[in-house]
């Protein structure tokens, strides 16, 4: 086996493998082996060694990268969680819980939480230190079956005296009918979704969070946390925005105004920011009656001012939430006009314009101009300056969902991407994607903090008027205390933490595009990474080394992309996602696999590891590709020793050192090759 420096000038020879001949294509990146190794033994193949990126990961990016590591060690050892100390209830021995269970008149209440404690904690491990993706054949007939109850047991299943017990089997019964099988969303070979690994400290903030059960809604039930989390949307919008010292003293815990909202995700964010707007064009009108949309409806809104119609502008590409802000705010799905892109996947700024000019012809409302930081599909950015511009010139409320790319926004070398959102009027971002936060948390910024009254509410028992309630400002009511999940990250790993992060994943994007164009045409990249997300194909042998595909070619490479994403699916070792995009290339859509990298953990040689899942699934559908023409993307003992030895590096750095000795499995490591 060769390998090539990271210079991409030096090579050292690996055992199990002969050289043939050194194949000059696109420079040094493609070698000619014969494999020795006990399995493909005189088989030929191709490695593909393609220059990796100039940059190296240093000792601030693996400082980073290291507090995502699953850690299971702070799960505690089998030791610590021994059996002796479990308490049931008949067994109970602390006097005053007995005595209050006496007084309570619960006599045969439960006790057994250390022993459900030490159940869910092994399920968490295992979870932590499992290899591969998904549990590997499990469809979804098995999964409905699995879950086909519909009834509710009449009474509680606890059996007198023993409750703690039925609790446990209760907690046994979901471990292996749910978690075990659960998605794991942190493999570093899991590269095909928004989901990835978390800092290692948002699972004892999460506990904690339980534990407080705070309701953001209002001060009563979340003081602290209210200002908490009005510092953390400071922090955030001051990025965004950059405001003075003396904007942020007046609004960031001003209680008159909100400078953003926090909600459960990047739809909600979206609902948000629309709702506002809406409310904003359609607000009250003050040379008549007429007391605004929102309390009026849009019906009557739009009769009063004079319209045809209301529409929102966007480009093709705009995340599907927006069709359902449209039907929630009333304004119908039919209301979205979509612009089409260019071969960058960035709309076209002057078919925006003229679809805004056609708007104003027709007397439709345009409630806002919507821009894309980071499509969904694609990871391309619009041109926002440009749209800024478009909406300014027309006088219309600018929205940006950034609920993607906004993080980019971190980087001193990728914010030029950015360039315009400081001129939006709102911005969607979400905290579960590349600001690292768990499940549930988005966010919607106001440029002007005045808009959030737009949109407020307030009542009699809570969310008074003049009361700090964020509750006045949001969508959702009773919300819990996520905040401490953006306020964490961003005082712990603050801007350049952030910055390393997302200028790795671009990287590490970048880098998957250039092994993608060395494949020897294996495989085909649908457009050129903008961001860190990636559109390719596999492309079948006989249809091989073409430039361009007729109809029907692509309609088969349609269904090759589509049949080999499922076979990877159901086998559950790697993931890609795959979509069905307009090619502006062919001028139709075709399908394509789609590849998100943001896990901190992914590194280059599990990027190589999915490839060659694909090459081996491709081999399995074509036996013309079984033997000698085996294709070969880059030899496991490669793949395995790279990664053990970034993993290895990891673990070692100063901070984890101490833990490492004792932390018997690192995901990762434990992954075993696939058997063929
Ligand atoms: C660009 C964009 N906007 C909005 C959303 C919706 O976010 P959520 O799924 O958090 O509601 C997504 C989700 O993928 C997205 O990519």
């Amino acid at each position: 086996m060769y390998v090539i420096s990271s210079k991409g000038n030096e090579f050292a020879k690996a055992p199990n493998t002969s050289s043939k001949q050194d194949d000059e294509r696109d420079g040094d990146s493609l070698i000619r082996v014969i494999i020795e190794n006990d399995d493909h033994r005189g088989q030929e193949g191709t490695v593909v060694l393609a220059t990796v990126d100039d940059e190296e990961d240093n000792e601030e990016e693996k400082l980073i990268r290291s507090m995502f590591l699953p850690r299971t060690e702070s799960i505690g050892s089998e030791k610590d969680l021994v059996d002796d100390d479990v308490v049931w209830l008949g067994e109970l021995q602390d006097q005053k819980l007995r005595e209050l269970d006496v007084q309570s008149g619960i006599t045969k209440s439960y006790v057994g939480l250390k022993q459900i404690e030490k159940q869910l904690k092994g399920a968490e491990k295992d979870f932590l230190s499992s290899s591969g993706v998904r549990s590997s054949g499990l469809t979804e007939e098995e999964l409905l079956k699995r879950f086909s109850l519909s009834d509710v047991p009449e009474n509680p299943v606890l059996e007198l005296g023993d409750a703690g017990k039925s609790v446990y089997r209760y907690m046994d019964n979901l471990v292996s009918s749910a978690v075990v099988d659960s998605v794991n969303t942190a493999s570093p070979q899991m590269i095909g979704h928004m989901t990835s690994s978390l800092p290692y400290f948002m699972r004892p903030l999460s506990r904690l969070l339980t534990t407080l059960n705070q309701n953001c809604v209002k001060t009563e039930t979340a003081n602290t946390m209210t200002f908490l989390e009005r510092e953390a949307m400071a922090q955030l919008h001051r990025q965004l925005y950059r405001e003075s010292d003396e904007f942020y003293r007046e609004y960031g815990q001003n209680p008159k105004v909100v400078l953003g909202v926090f909600t459960s995700g990047g739809t909600l964010a979206n609902v948000t920011a629309l709702w506002a707007a809406r409310n904003r064009c359609l607000g009250a009108d003050a040379k008549s009656e007429f007391a605004g949309v929102e309390k009026e409806g849009l019906f009557s809104a739009v009769k009063h001012y004079g319209y045809n119609g209301v529409a929102l502008i966007g480009s093709k590409l705009l995340h599907y939430s927006m069709s359902k802000a449209a039907g929630v705010l009333g304004f119908g799905t039919g209301s979205l006009v979509s612009v089409p892109y260019g071969r960058d996947f960035r709309v076209d700024t002057v078919a925006f314009e003229l679809a805004i000019k056609d708007c104003i012809k027709r007397n439709v409302l345009i409630v806002a101009v919507l821009g894309i930081a980071g499509a969904t599909e694609t990871g391309s950015i619009d041109d926002l300056d440009e749209l800024a511009t478009l909406a300014n010139k027309y006088g219309i409320h600018f929205h940006v969902d950034a609920a993607w790319g906004g993080p980019c926004i971190f980087s001193s070398r990728h914010r030029k991407l950015l360039r315009g959102i400081e001129r939006a009027d709102s911005v969607t971002l979400d905290g579960h994607k590349q600001l690292y936060m768990p499940m549930g948390c988005g966010l919607c910024f106001f440029r002007d903090p005045s808009t959030s009254l737009t949109v407020r509410k307030t009542a009699k028992y809570i969310i008074r008027n003049d009361s700090y309630d964020l509750g006045k400002f949001t969508l959702e009511g009773s919300r819990p205390a996520n905040a401490v999940f953006l306020h964490s990250n961003l005082n712990i790993l603050g801007v350049r933490g952030y910055e390393i992060l997302v200028d790795r994943s671009i990287r590490m994007v970048r880098f998957m595009a250039s092994r993608l164009s060395k494949s020897r045409g294996f495989f085909e990249l649908v457009v050129e990474p903008m961001t860190n997300i990636l559109l390719y194909r596999i492309i079948s042998p006989e249809l091989k080394g073409y430039k361009e595909y007729t109809p029907q070619e692509n309609a088969e490479l349609d269904s090759l992309n589509i049949e080999l994403q499922k076979r990877q699916t159901l086998e559950g070792k790697t993931f890609v996602s795959r979509t069905t995009v307009y090619s502006p290339v062919y001028e139709y859509p075709i399908t394509a696999l789609r590849v998100v990298i943001a896990n901190p953990l992914s590194c280059e040689a599990d990027i190589d590891r999915v490839l060659q899942n694909q090459i081996d699934l491709l081999c399995e559908m074509y036996p013309s590709l079984q033997g000698k023409s085996r294709p070969c993307f880059v030899q496991e003992e490669q793949q395995q020793a790279a990664q053990k030895a970034h993993l290895d590096e990891l673990k070692h750095f100063p901070e984890n050192s101490k833990k490492s000795s004792v932390e018997p499995s690192i995901q990762g490591q434990q992954r075993v090759a696939p058997s063929r």
